[in-house]
């Protein structure tokens, strides 16, 4: 099964080419789903689980992990440095390895390049304009060093970036000793980011796609409907079956038993069919958009290089 396919990574350890989103909004009925639906997520083969600080989920990430009884290595998780953190990470690393109730992480991620104004009550504070609150004093290229740290602790595997563009990267390289094992970011049929998966592979960093399906936008494309007739599949089979034909690490989500398991179980298109899905491309971005200040997350398109 296309699930169990796995991709080295330039740490020397490998990533389950299928993994499932753990995102979950903030409030208390949607977090009090989360380990129930991640560990029909592991009883349904998932082995790559993908947290974050942000999402609220780390805990329930190790809950699942432990009732499911199986061995902590067979399994691969992710979790990332939220935006307020730059300034700490050993700290914040350590908050996360308890959170979870691991010994290690396999893959720790900056998960945006811009450093927000800290407030340990509140991760979106606001300036009086409603603009996120920002800080310059201190950089990614200060946080990925401390990154770059964690590794000789062997509390964690493989280390990378999310939200990165060719812009960053190269800011990133000006002080990095390690390159990044990984760069998550938002990919799909309409945002097929050509340029930076052509720089990413000359560097030897994996892409790992979020919103990968692209959501109901995507999923009721006419061609992708067409396609999903011709496979006797859904529009999320077509357009996951997709990534793994140009060979894209994804992080579906669904918290749904019956589509978990479709979102693993993927046909396997022609090349033709390929070539037509990747025609559809067209820069859109449907997750993380710049707000009505031309902002994402106090960054603008400029500053984020996208
Ligand atoms: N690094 C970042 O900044 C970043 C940003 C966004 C997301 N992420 C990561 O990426 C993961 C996935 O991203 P995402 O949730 O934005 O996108 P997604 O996984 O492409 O889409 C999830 C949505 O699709 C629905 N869905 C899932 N499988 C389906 C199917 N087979 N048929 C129809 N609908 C289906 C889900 O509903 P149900 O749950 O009801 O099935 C949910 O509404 C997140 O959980 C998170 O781990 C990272």
């Amino acid at each position: 099964m296309a699930a169990n396919r796995k991709i080295l990574l330039n740490s020397g350890t490998e990533i389950p080419i299928i993994g499932t989103g753990a995102y979950a909004p903030a409030d208390a009925e949607a977090q009090s789903k989360v380990k129930d639906w991640l560990l029909t997520a592991l009883k349904n083969d998932y082995r790559h689980i993908d947290t974050a600080v942000l999402y609220l989920t780390e805990a329930a990430v190790g809950q699942a992990i432990r009732e499911s009884g199986i061995p902590r290595e067979e399994i691969f998780v992710t979790t990332k440095l939220p935006w307020n953190h730059h300034h700490r990470v050993r700290q914040s690393f350590e908050e996360s390895l308890h959170r979870l109730g691991l010994d290690y992480i396999d893959l720790y991620l900056i998960h945006w390049p811009g450093a927000v104004f800290y407030d340990p009550d509140n991760f979106k504070p606001l300036n009086p304009d409603g603009t996120f609150k920002t800080t310059d004093s201190v950089t990614f290229n200060d946080s990925w060093a401390e990154l770059e740290q964690l590794l000789p602790t062997g509390k964690v595997k493989a280390i990378g970036v999310s939200n990165f563009s060719i812009k960053t990267l190269e800011q990133l390289f000006k002080t990095a000793k390690i390159t990044p094992a990984v760069n998550q970011v938002e990919l799909h049929p309409y945002l097929l980011q050509k340029d930076l998966r052509d720089y990413c592979k000359k560097k030897g960093i994996v892409l790992v796609a979020y919103t990968p399906s692209g959501y109901s936008t995507v999923r009721s494309d006419p061609l992708i409907l067409e396609l999903a007739a011709k496979y006797k599949a859904t529009p999320n089979q077509v357009i996951l079956a997709w990534h793994m034909a140009l060979g894209t690490v994804i992080v579906p989500k669904s918290e749904n038993n019956e589509r978990q398991k479709e979102n693993i179980t993927l046909p396997t298109l022609g090349a033709e069919d390929v070539e037509r899905i990747t025609a559809l491309d067209r820069g859109e971005r449907l997750c993380n958009k710049a707000d009505k200040h031309g902002q994402v997350y106090g960054w603008t398109y400029e500053q984020l290089g996208w």
